[in-house]
């Protein structure tokens, strides 16, 4: 799994937030190396941020999602031809703009480490109704021929959980693959019967092509069982460290 760093700009794009949005406390999960929640909270906007990887990296992370991106600077040129053209203007320009927004993320979570909280789908270290707004990018779906149907169904129910307005994905196609993730319509079914309603929306962000949609839970009339054991449902697909390892 690949700890990304995308911008503000990106995520407004992606999630279709508006001003009104942005008014709101947003939760940002898994937030990975994003400078979203440091370039909001320039902007004044009350934003957290949580991701796996910050119990056992913190200020280094950035470091890493510089060097990690540079070492796979080949696979993502390969990969990512013909990718995201809005915003990249080829994949070296990607790899210039991933490294900026993690400096300013790593910038950020010096600065104000309180807005930076470790913390794993599908249980996350918070309340009922801890934000309005929570957004997940890059993770559910993205992740879904390694993730198994019962973390997507944990991991969104959660997020409906701790938000209690909206919670926004994007997108809606497994990485690997570019193809819509496939128990999408029957998890929707799922979440609806349990109080969870929720939309397609298409929006004017796309990282790989034709994936431009992102699904929107409302949350409001969603009430969340008492947990009864913890540690439920997880699925592991660590973050690998490439540049770290022995070449093959
Ligand atoms: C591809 S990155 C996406 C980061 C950011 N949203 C973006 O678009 O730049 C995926 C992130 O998910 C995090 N992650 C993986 N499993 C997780 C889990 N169960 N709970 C929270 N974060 C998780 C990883 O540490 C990684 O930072």
């Amino acid at each position: 799994m690949l700890v990304s760093a995308r911008s503000f700009a990106e995520y407004r794009a992606m999630f279709a937030l508006t001003e009104r949005d942005l008014e709101q406390r947003v939760l940002d999960c898994p937030a990975g190396a994003a400078s979203f929640v440091a370039e909001a909270g320039q902007r004044g906007v009350d934003a957290v941020a949580v991701d796996r990887q910050y119990a056992e990296h913190r200020e280094e992370l950035g470091l890493l999602v510089e060097r990690e991106t540079e070492f796979k600077r080949e696979r993502l040129v390969k990969e990512t031809v013909g990718y995201a053209r809005a915003w990249y203007a080829d994949a070296d320009d990607m790899i210039r703009q991933w490294t900026a927004n993690a400096r300013a993320f790593r910038a950020d979570i010096a600065a104000r480490p309180e807005r930076y909280l470790a913390g794993s789908l599908p249980e996350l270290p918070f309340a009922d109704d801890s934000f309005d707004l929570a957004l997940s990018s890059h993770l559910l779906f993205s992740y879904g021929n390694r993730l198994g149907r019962e973390f997507h169904r944990a991991g969104l129910l959660e997020l409906a959980r701790v938000a209690r307005r909206e919670v926004r994905i994007f997108p809606l196609v497994v990485y690997d693959t570019g193809a819509r993730y496939e128990g999408l319509a029957p998890l929707r079914e799922e979440l609806a019967e349990l109080g969870v309603p929720s939309r397609v929306e298409r929006v004017a962000y796309e990282f790989q092509p034709g994936a431009d949609e992102m699904l929107v839970l409302s949350s409001a009339g969603y009430r969340a069982p008492a947990r009864t054991a913890p540690g439920a449902a997880g699925a592991d697909d660590p973050v690998r460290w490439r540049h770290r390892e022995p070449r093959a």
